[in-house]
């Protein structure tokens, strides 16, 4: 498995999730455990640039992809993130950087959201609306979501 650029070797049984691949096996606990059913986004890592919930994942399935965690994520959203107090506990914060990042390259790549008004339009402007919806399968318990949204506005500039 390549994770965060290093190749790991593991021997894992099928059933185990690429979030406990990470977390139990290569020891890289940035990556946090909510709901380990896909609700709450705590889980959320990057696969070859795209955000998928580690805990509906099966190690496995991972073998031949690039996997990259909070613990090798170098980007400004993270200082936006602290500027803007987008955090409380922090327990959420790694889901929710490593969910930024890829949800800015799907709107880079021009992908619409259900609340895009118009599908044909040339660029999709990244609202405080936009960002909403685009996180939304991300949560807060601590309700820091004006200073996420507000961070994640200040990088898409
Ligand atoms: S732990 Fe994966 S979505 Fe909640
Ligand atoms: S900062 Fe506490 S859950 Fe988000």
């Amino acid at each position: 498995m390549r994770v965060n650029g290093s190749i790991e070797k593991l021997d894992l049984e099928p059933r185990v999730s690429l979030l406990d691949a990470l977390r139990e096996h290569l020891g890289l606990t940035g990556t946090k455990k909510g709901c380990d059913q896909g609700a709450c986004g705590a889980c959320t890592v990057l696969v070859d640039g795209e955000r998928i919930s580690s805990c509906l994942a099966l190690a496995v399935q991972y073998a031949d992809r690039d996997i990259t965690t909070i613990e090798g994520v170098e980007d400004p959203i993270q200082q936006s993130f602290v500027r803007h107090d987008g955090f409380q506990c922090g327990y959420c914060t790694s889901g929710q950087i490593c969910s930024a990042i890829g949800m800015l390259a799907e709107h880079a790549a021009g992908a619409p959201s259900a609340v895009t008004g118009h599908l044909a339009a040339e660029q999709i402007e990244l609202t405080p609306e936009e960002i909403r919806e685009r996180m939304s399968g991300n949560l807060c318990r601590c309700g820091a979501y004006n200073g996420i949204v507000a961070a994640i506005q200040e990088s898409s500039r």
